[in-house]
């Protein structure tokens, strides 16, 4: 099989779908890699890496379909320029954002492109060394904490120094999933007296585990797939007064709770925010979902009640090097298991991984 791999063109993105230690072992199994020139640059991976990896280098674009690779993966949905610009027939992996994206996939269709969308890989164990969402919300719960506190106008650990003891700062996690509980640890590791709050009951222990404080929601809302449901009205506003009833007193709060499918959740109103001390930060990881703050703006910071409110986008681009080489196993996890015995390319719409995947089939899109 050949795989090619195109330089991400979207301002601001970083990343590149294969580092080329990655690249070195889909060539050790056998299979041949194309890289368009500069790809992996702005994640500090430069040609001469791939050159050394055994991966066949070309100019652009046009280059790479020349090259005709069966699969070629990138991290971000291409534009409808890049869809006219893939290889005719071949097979695309990416972050396709399907369901807000129904343009490109039907340019995606009419191109006789099969196009799997890795954010649908199944929440299944043995897919969990593909799984590209929780790989990056890791990066990026990561990278909210450093980024909440160095805006904020305190330290995050106690300190005991011969000009006064300081106090610990207060950081409130909300939504402990993947990225959230990295954002619990980070912050801990920081200094931080921690607590967090989630509607899945299941995130209560793992809270704990981390050595934070569990804020516990009125009401549990399980959903499927390890994630949460949409809250009824009366959760919401009982959830509410808890909330308002804790964040009054943090200095640091980051926001990361997701509904699959929905607009996120708003769960700090602007006036739970009005009853924050002026300095104090929030970071929300949710901005580019529609947000969990009141108010705030994807790309921005905006200061609402002398609080500073920052809205977090891409951030997993902020940390190229290590959410690429993430990434990247979860692409070539993905690869090795699509390829069939011989090493061909083997897409099987009937498998438990690939079908949920599967966004177009050959020219076909595959409707739920
Ligand atoms: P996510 O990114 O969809 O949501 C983030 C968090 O926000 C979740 O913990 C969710 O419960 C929470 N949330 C949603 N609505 C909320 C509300 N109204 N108030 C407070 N919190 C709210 O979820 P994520 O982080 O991608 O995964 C959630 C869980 O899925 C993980 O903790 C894990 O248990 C499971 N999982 C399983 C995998 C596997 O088995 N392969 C892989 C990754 C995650």
């Amino acid at each position: 099989m050949k795989i090619g791999i195109l330089r991400e063109r979207l301002p601001g993105e970083r990343r590149v779908a294969l580092v080329p230690d990655a690249a070195a072992k889909i060539i050790a199994a056998g299979h041949q890699v194309v890289v368009e020139r500069g790809a992996g640059s702005a994640a500090g991976f430069l040609d001469a890496a791939y050159e050394k990896a055994g991966v066949t280098l070309v100019a652009d674009a046009a280059a790479l379909a020349a090259a005709a690779p069966d699969v070629v993966a990138k991290v971000r949905k291409p534009s409808a320029e890049e869809v006219a610009a893939l290889p005719k027939g071949c097979t695309l992996i990416a972050l396709l954002t399907p369901g807000a994206n129904e343009e490109i996939l039907s340019a995606l269709a009419s191109a006789k492109i099969t196009a799997l969308a890795l954010e649908l890989v199944p929440r299944i164990t043995r897919a969990q060394s593909m799984d590209v969402l929780s790989s990056q919300s890791g990066v990026a719960g990561y990278k909210a904490a450093l980024i909440g506190a160095a805006a904020l106008d305190k330290f995050l650990p106690m300190l005991t120094t011969a000009a006064g003891s300081i106090a610990p700062a207060k950081a409130f996690i909300m939504g402990a999933g993947v990225a959230g509980l990295q954002a619990i640890a980070t912050a801990r590791r920081l200094g931080a007296v921690v607590s967090a709050f989630d509607v899945r009951g299941a995130a209560g222990e793992q809270v704990r585990s981390l050595g934070a404080q569990f804020v516990e929601p009125a009401a549990k809302a399980e959903g499927t797939g390890g994630y949460a449901r949409a809250q009824t009205e009366d959760e919401t506003a009982q959830n509410a007064a808890i909330i308002a009833a804790h964040i009054s007193s943090q200095d640091l709060v980051i926001t990361t709770a997701l509904i699959p499918g929905r607009n996120a959740p708003i769960l700090v109103t602007d006036a739970m925010l009005a009853t924050m001390r002026a300095g104090s930060v929030v970071v929300d990881l949710a901005a580019e979902s529609g947000g969990n703050v009141e108010g705030v703006v994807a790309g921005e910071t905006v200061v609402k009640h002398g609080v500073q409110l920052i809205g977090a986008a891409n951030i997993p681009a902020s940390v190229p090097l290590h959410a690429s080489q993430m990434f990247s196993t979860n692409v070539r996890t993905l690869i090795t298991h699509l390829t069939a015995e011989g090493g061909a390319l083997k897409i099987d719409a009937a498998d438990e991984v690939t079908g949920p995947m599967l966004v177009t089939n050959a020219g076909e899109p595959v409707k739920r």
